[in-house]
């Protein structure tokens, strides 16, 4: 069984994967409302990766006793930017955002005698390393690309290959 504690904390961290979620679908409008279908696309499968998040720690709450919550008011996410650069920067940020947010959630575990869920946590730490990894891969690339009017068409095009996988800097 779940003590209230952590699973305030859990609430807490499904609230911060539906906010990452939401962001990216917000990314992906603009992206496509800009005619680049392929980032879109890199922001729909990265919204589905924080749903998958937040369902995982939502179904934990659940089958150990808890009461999932998902809060009614998730924020306002950022639905504008300057450059595809800019987009990628704030990907950056939201990914150590939620990376800072399971650290603490971890540690909290740890020193609070909440082993189970710590080990639970494991694979969500690893995964936001590697999240943070791809991102930096990513802003590489558009960097070297260029991510100016005429280098649009290229630069989307290579998405089509960073969301098959196939593509990294
Ligand atoms: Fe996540």
């Amino acid at each position: 069984m779940l003590s209230n504690a952590v699973q305030d904390k859990l609430n807490a961290q499904i609230a911060k994967e539906a906010f990452a979620s939401n962001a990216y679908l917000a990314m992906a409008t603009w992206a496509e409302n800009l005619g680049l279908p392929n980032i879109g696309e890199y922001f729909y499968l990265a919204s589905d990766d924080e749903r998958t998040h937040m369902l995982q720690l939502y179904k934990y709450v659940n089958a150990n006793g808890g009461k999932a919550v998902m809060p009614d008011q998730l924020g306002e996410p950022q639905r504008e930017f300057g450059t595809v650069l800019e987009a990628f920067k704030k990907v950056f940020d939201l990914e150590h955002t939620v990376t800072l947010a399971i650290n603490e959630l971890a540690t909290w575990c740890l020193q609070n005698g909440e082993h189970a869920t710590y080990l639970f946590l494991q694979p969500f730490v690893l995964e936001q390393q590697d999240s943070e990894r791809k991102v930096s891969e990513v802003i590489t690339i558009v960097e070297r690309m260029g991510y100016e009017e005429r280098n649009l068409y290229y630069l989307d095009k290579t998405f089509k290959k960073i969301n098959q996988g196939g593509e990294s800097a």
